[in-house]
């Protein structure tokens, strides 16, 4: 299987990556890409285009301009492939990921985790918000754990991450229940000097009652600038093995990419564009 990641965070595209970039994906990404208001959200959403071609290429060793990518009704990336490889891609914060694999359906899903910004609201607020979302077991692992706030956070969004990853591998987007899914934490907080560690002890109840899928959640913090961190989680088939992302940059991605039509040139309209935008 395959895991990747690329921080996006402090990339100042160059007009020449940005052009060379738009020859790798299709019209009608370019034209979504092409809508956002702020540059940080079209730099995510063109990163994420291209890790799914570069993923592709790697997994597949076909040239990554020769993938049709369809999307579900309810906007879920896939190819028709014979090979059957499923691939799921997540942006948030510094971070856009990806994981594929040959072993059946796959989600993923990232979310900060620890960060040196103020929460704008009290841990309290958002669980309260959120009652509804989260099961009594899941509340406490939140809350009761630690009194440092900071640790209530990083549970927090520890758990929403791997409620968010189930419902990406489901495909769904929203709709689904979210307390349907109860997650029994077995380990709980990383090993701070393992910067490799994978947890894949974390089980997950549906509806009050073991999942009956072959399931298995992995889950793995990624260093950030200024001792900041977030937090990835994967879900996939047991069959699958268990293993640490690789970090890429823009230049690995855009050298793993291939324009979709050679003869054709960039167009400096997305430049252009792109320029546009406003920067948050
Ligand atoms: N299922 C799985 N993956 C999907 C998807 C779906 N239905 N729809 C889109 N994706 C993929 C796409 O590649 C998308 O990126 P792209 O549009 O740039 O290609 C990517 O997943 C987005 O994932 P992520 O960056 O993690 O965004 P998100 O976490 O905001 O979105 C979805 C997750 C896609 C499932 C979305 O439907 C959603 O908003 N879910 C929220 C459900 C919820 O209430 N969660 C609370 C958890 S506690
Ligand atoms: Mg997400």
């Amino acid at each position: 299987m395959f895991r990747f990641y690329v921080n996006c965070h402090n990339w100042t595209p160059s007009q020449n990556e940005w052009l060379q970039a738009t020859r790798c994906i299709t019209q009608t990404e370019l034209e979504r890409i092409h809508k956002f208001v702020f540059q940080r959200d079209a730099k995510f959403a063109l990163a994420g285009q291209l890790l799914i071609r570069y993923l592709l290429a790697q997994a597949l060793q076909r040239k990554s301009s020769s993938f049709e990518i369809r999307r579900t009704e309810y906007g879920r990336p896939f190819i028709d492939s014979p090979e059957k490889f499923d691939f799921n891609l997540s942006h948030h914060y510094h971070l856009v990921c990806i994981a594929g694999t040959f072993h059946g359906l796959i989600g993923c899903d990232t979310m900060e985790y620890r960060v040196n910004t103020k929460p704008r609201e009290s841990i309290e607020s958002l669980t309260d918000l959120l009652r509804n979302e989260f099961t009594k077991n899941e509340y406490d692992y939140i809350l009761k754990k630690s009194s440092d706030v900071n640790v209530h956070f990083r549970h927090f969004y520890r758990i929403w991450c791997l409620k968010e990853s189930y419902v990406k591998w489901l495909g769904c987007g929203i709709g689904f229940t979210l307390a349907r899914m109860n997650f029994c934490i077995q380990t709980d907080d990383f090993d701070e000097s393992d910067a490799q560690q994978v947890l894949s002890d974390t089980k997950l109840e549906l509806d009050n009652a073991p999942l009956k899928d072959d399931l298995r959640f992995d889950e793995q913090i990624i260093p950030l600038e200024n001792n900041e961190q977030q937090i990835i989680a994967v879900c996939l088939s047991n069959k699958n093995s268990c293993q640490p992302f690789i970090e890429l940059t823009i230049a690995d991605i855009l050298q793993g990419c291939s324009p979709l039509d050679e003869t054709k040139q960039a167009d400096e309209k997305w430049w252009k564009n792109f320029q546009t935008m406003k920067i948050k």
